[in-house]
């Protein structure tokens, strides 16, 4: 118990809700008599909680000591179902534990096998997808051909049964790891010496041959790994290496479509079909790095590494809802109230900081592709007006956390007032999502840096894709719709493109860090933009920067321009383009050397300054989500050649307000 709560210590960086640990009561040959001796153990809230309810146990006899020991431990970032102890890690087949899991990822076809498993009387106790891997498992247990069926034959079949669409990698007791997707590893730790260092990888039978769908494949002492002398061993199947690097720097890589079995202190690595270009062995390798390198991989801060992760997380964001073949959009969480949204007279968007800037990044389109009035609001002004808010309002709440005090206190105040509440929100189980009439989980993953970035860029293409569903009956809006879609579709590329600018960027912040203050301006879809980007830059950098809006530039904010204050404009090829060209103008004619964040192939605005970062073009509406990439990046080099530790920029702070 006291490896596996420390291996979730170490997971703890990447964010959890919940908690869970199974275990089984000790010698294996007795586990396989007996799978009441499986005790689960879970917890929501910290590591910590988990581990003083393991010490409540009455059950459990801690002190015992034993040859042969099994156990998973799993900490969950709710997507299916909120935080609590029934819905975390592992999840089981039946009351009696007689298979466990844990899983990383998502199951998209859970619900059809959940109706399948229900019409076949088995009994769901959780809002998870995973309890489906633990009860199709028993179900095929249950209808199995022959009592000499092992467990690894029941995990290969049931992958070759459900052909899980998924991005998953899961671990069952007793045990066995498959991977598809999601990364698993296996540290192996032996005092002798092991019988090989390369595992050939053992192949099921075409399936031509029935009869040999049925048997486990070979399995004798060229095909598996194992300490000689059959001494002492201990396996780790981890998500992560940081995980099992204090008790071993020897671990194996899984392949997608991987499964491994340990049985009798032997590891064997089988796959169920052979593909050509398939590696014919996995190798032990030895990890040199330091456990503060794994946890954060190549990236010195969470807040680096996410911003790096907006490719994935906008995919994440979309997976499932939107339909780029037939260009239709299903947010299951809207589902039922779209309607009723759809007849309400004014849209309102309330939210704090980032969240607050997503909204101002897609009022435009929403007002486009909705035609309704669409206000945007910092939740602590809206309150402190007392906004007048009537029923046929719908209210949005944005916040990456779900418990922003300023935004809860709004939304109970719409509430109060009769008006439908939207949640768009990254945490499943928090006070906005629970507290809200309907809502969209942005599925960006945890965000652990408290400057937020990946939240910011779903936030923005959840709201667009409400947009589209908002409209998608409108006869006359569909080749925008289209167009849209299309761009959603290509956007990761593109993300990835202006993430390849990062060196480049570096150089500038180089150039900039010494500076007192910066100013950005932008119009139209890109003033969110420069609200952003300045409030990225302050936050992390404590130096001063303002977001402008261009078109204000000669009420005042054009004093501050000579030929020492740095500038960043964002000019791009939309409907503002002729009007940012003045204001270029107007920057240049204080004698302002402004750097141009443009598009690649606007090459009038190239010729014309001196200093540009160049981005992909995408469509008008969603250029934002590239046009701030650059900003986060650089707000991100400014604090580090600045001297600030970005590191401690890791913990949020939302509850106060
Ligand atoms: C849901 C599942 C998702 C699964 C998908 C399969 C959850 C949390 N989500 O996603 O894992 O892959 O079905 O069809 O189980 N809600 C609020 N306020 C908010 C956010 C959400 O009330 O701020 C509500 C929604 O109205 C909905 C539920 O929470 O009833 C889940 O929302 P969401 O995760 O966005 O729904 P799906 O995308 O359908
Ligand atoms: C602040 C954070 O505390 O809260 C910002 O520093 C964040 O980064 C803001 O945007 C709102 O948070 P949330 O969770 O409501 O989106």
């Amino acid at each position: 118990l006291e490896v596996l709560i420390k291996g979730l210590h170490r997971l703890e960086y990447r964010g959890y809700d919940s908690a869970g640990v199974g275990i089984d009561g000790g010698n294996s040959k007795e586990w396989e008599t007996n799978s009441k001796n499986i005790h689960l153990i879970k917890q929501t809230g910290k590591v910590k909680a988990l581990d003083e309810e393991i010490h409540r146990q009455q059950d459990v006899d801690l002190d015992v000591e034993f040859d042969v020991h099994l156990g998973i431990a799993h900490t969950r970032w709710a997507t299916h179902g909120v935080p609590s102890p029934v819905n975390s890690h592992p999840q089981r087949s039946d009351k009696n534990n007689e298979f466990i899991v844990i899983h990383n990822g998502i199951i998209t076809n859970y619900k059809d096998l959940k109706k399948f498993l229900e019409s076949k009387g088995y009994e769901f106790e959780s809002e998870t997808d995973t309890e489906t891997i633990a009860k199709l498992v028993k179900y095929m247990y249950d209808n199995r051909e022959s009592d000499a069926i092992t467990f690894a034959t029941l995990v290969e079949q049931y992958y070759i049964t459900v052909q899980l669409k998924a991005l998953t990698s899961q671990v069952g007791i007793s045990l066995h790891p498959s991977r598809r997707g999601g990364p698993l590893l296996i540290g192996v730790r032996s005092d002798h010496k092991f019988s090989t260092d390369h595992i050939p990888i053992l192949y099921r039978s075409s399936g031509k041959d029935k009869k040999s769908c049925n048997t486990l494949p070979r399995m004798d002492e060229d095909t598996c790994l194992f300490p000689v002398d059959e001494k002492a061993v201990e396996y780790y199947f981890a998500s992560d290496a940081s995980a099992v690097i204090e008790h071993t720097n020897r671990v194996i890589f899984l392949e997608d479509d991987d499964i491994a079995a340990v049985r009798d202190g032997h590891l064997s690595i089988h796959r169920i079909k052979r593909t050509a270009g398939d590696h014919p062995a996995r190798a032990i390798q030895t990890l040199q790095m330091e456990l503060q390198q794994i946890m954060k991989g190549n990236f010195s801060s969470f807040m680096q590494k996410e911003i790096f992760e907006q490719p994935e997380s906008v995919v994440n964001t979309m997976r499932g809802r939107v339909n780029f073949e037939n260009n239709t959009v299903i947010l299951g969480g809207l589902k039922d109230h779209i309607k009723e949204i759809q007849r309400c007279r004014r849209l309102i968007m309330i939210a704090c900081g980032t969240s607050y800037h997503a909204g101002v990044a897609t009022r435009q389109v929403l007002e486009e592709l909705t035609e309704l009035p669409v206000m945007v609001e910092l939740a602590s002004d809206f309150l402190d007006r007392n906004t007048p808010v009537f029923r046929d309002d719908v209210c949005f709440f944005i916040s990456q956390s779900g418990e922003t005090a300023d935004s809860l206190l709004a939304l109970r105040y719409c509430k109060e007032r009769g008006a439908l509440t939207v949640g768009i929100t990254n945490t499943v189980g928090s006070s906005v999502s629970r507290e809200t009439d309907c809502g969209v989980h942005i599925n960006a993953g945890p965000e652990i840096g408290v400057a937020s970035t990946k939240a910011y860029t779903s936030q923005f293409v959840a709201l667009i894709m409400f947009a589209l569903l908002m409209c998608d009956d409108r006869i006359s809006v569909q080749p925008r719709r289209r167009e849209i879609i299309q761009g959603l579709k290509v956007l990761p590329d593109l993300i990835k493109e202006v993430l390849s600018l990062d060196e480049e960027i570096q150089k500038l912040a180089a150039e900039l860090y010494q500076q007192k203050s910066v100013l950005i301006m932008g119009r139209g879809y890109h003033y969110a933009t420069c609200l952003e980007g300045a409030l990225k830059i302050k936050e992390i950098t404590y130096m001063h920067s303002e977001g402008i809006l261009a078109g204000e530039l000669k009420h005042g904010p054009l004093a501050l321009v000579d030929k020492l204050m740095p500038v960043i404009m964002i000019i791009m090829r939309d409907h503002t383009y002729t009007k940012c060209q003045n204001a270029l103008q107007q920057v240049v004619a204080r004698q302002g050397r402004p750097i141009v964040i443009c598009d690649k192939e606007d090459y009038e605005t190239i010729k014309n300054s001196s200093r540009t970062i160049k981005v992909p073009h995408s469509v008008d509406c969603l250029q934002g989500i590239l046009s701030v990439i650059p900003l986060q990046l650089l707000s991100f080099h400014l604090a580090v050649l600045r001297g600030y530790d970005v590191r401690l920029f890791s913990t949020h702070f939302h509850l106060t307000s």
